[in-house]
């Protein structure tokens, strides 16, 4: 009688553990309950690794349990992490979807089980299954590339090479968007001549495009966020084009990884005398070719206030709370309550004071600086 007690009393001081244990615990693995599950879209890109780590430093000392799953550029495997979290009992979801429409039938599968879904950088669409954005200004980091080629342009008739992210990200088109209007008038008044799109020349003219003619744009000029798709297309269009697109030339590229793949397309053609690129994410490998004028800007979006939103966002909805946001966006099906970031141009000139001064790098990841 006496050691089946002892058992019984053992067994519960170890159940109590693994109780207080779970409670504690900011990241978990295995089948513990999670209350928060977040899904990123893809680790083959530094960005989302990025903010993996920028979710591991702002959920140190959380009570909350979190699990952080990759989707590895498929929108099934997404769908199946989606399912895993579901089953192991998380209240909030943060997703940054591979494809905004195909991760409607996940975040839908989630909804049903009631699921608060939180849309984390890239906008879910066509469903009414989101509860939340938070993102950074997208038309803005589009507004930001355009606005440094045409504040280092150089006279008139300079050739413009336009690329753009994947069709399948809802930010693609904001940030071209963003992008053409500020281009636009400088294309109409003979600043630039564009090289390397019909679509884009048919055009010209056109100050605000409607989504399908964005569409007919990016379908020619898509990276689709890959970086050998983007040196390749490069390499395809300065092939393509005649003497007068070369010498001093303009780049829109849509981020930094396409942009490095793309920049040292051009910097290897003979006949491009000089070229501006611009870039998105302030990813440290950009960083170095920004100081090594190979990379002329990136557009720096502070991964650490996304972070921060999404999971005080989370934390509000687990403490039964309503979040706060700052406008909508709509997604193709309902306006999604939104909270946004501002960004910031980063260029050689204010690189310490933007990414160093500020903590976001140690200037010892950088030679040159
Ligand atoms: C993000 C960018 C990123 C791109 C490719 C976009 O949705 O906003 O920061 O570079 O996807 O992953």
């Amino acid at each position: 009688m006496k050691k089946k007690l002892k058992i019984v009393s053992l067994m519960l001081v170890v159940m109590m553990f693994s109780i207080i244990f779970a409670g504690c615990n900011s990241s978990t693995s295995g089948s513990s309950k999670v209350s928060v599950g977040i899904v990123l879209p893809t680790k083959d890109e530094p960005r989302w690794v990025q903010d993996e780590q920028r979710f591991k430093d702002a959920l140190k000392g959380t009570k909350y349990t979190t699990e952080i799953l990759f989707s590895q550029g498929s929108s099934a495997k997404e769908k199946e992490n989606v399912e895993t979290l579901i089953n192991k009992g998380i209240k909030v979801l943060i997703i940054c979807p591979q494809d905004g429409d195909a991760a409607a039938s996940a975040v839908e599968a989630a909804k049903k089980e009631g699921i608060t879904v939180i849309s984390y950088d890239r906008l879910i669409t066509n469903t009414d299954a989101v509860d939340y954005y938070v993102t950074f200004d997208s038309l803005a980091v589009g507004a930001a590339q355009a606005q440094y080629l045409v504040d280092n342009a150089k006279g008139t008739g300079e050739p413009l090479y336009l690329y753009a992210g994947a069709a399948s990200d809802n930010n693609a088109f904001l940030f071209f968007q963003g992008a053409w209007k500020v281009l636009q008038p400088k294309i109409a008044d003979g600043t630039f001549k564009i090289a390397n799109s019909s679509e884009a020349v048919a055009l010209k003219d056109t100050a605000d495009l409607s989504r399908d003619q964005l569409s007919k744009i990016i379908g020619q000029v898509t990276t689709n966020w890959d970086a050998n798709e983007a040196k390749n297309k490069a390499q395809t269009h300065l092939t393509a084009v005649a003497a007068d697109m070369k010498g001093d030339v303009a780049v829109l590229a849509p981020n930094d990884g396409t942009a490095r793949s793309i920049a040292d397309v051009f910097a290897s053609d003979s006949a491009i005398k000089s070229f501006v690129v611009t870039g998105q994410d302030a990813e440290k490998a950009s960083i170095q070719y920004i100081i090594d004028s190979k990379q002329s800007m990136t557009v720096f979006k502070d991964v650490r206030t996304l972070v921060k939103d999404a999971m005080g966002m989370a934390v509000t909805i687990l403490d039964g709370k309503k979040p706060e946001t700052t406008g909508s966006y709509n997604n193709g099906k309902i306006d999604v309550k939104a909270k946004q970031t501002d960004v910031i141009t980063v260029n050689k000139e204010n690189v310490q004071k933007e990414l160093i001064d500020s903590d976001y790098y140690k200037a010892s990841d950088f030679t040159g600086l």
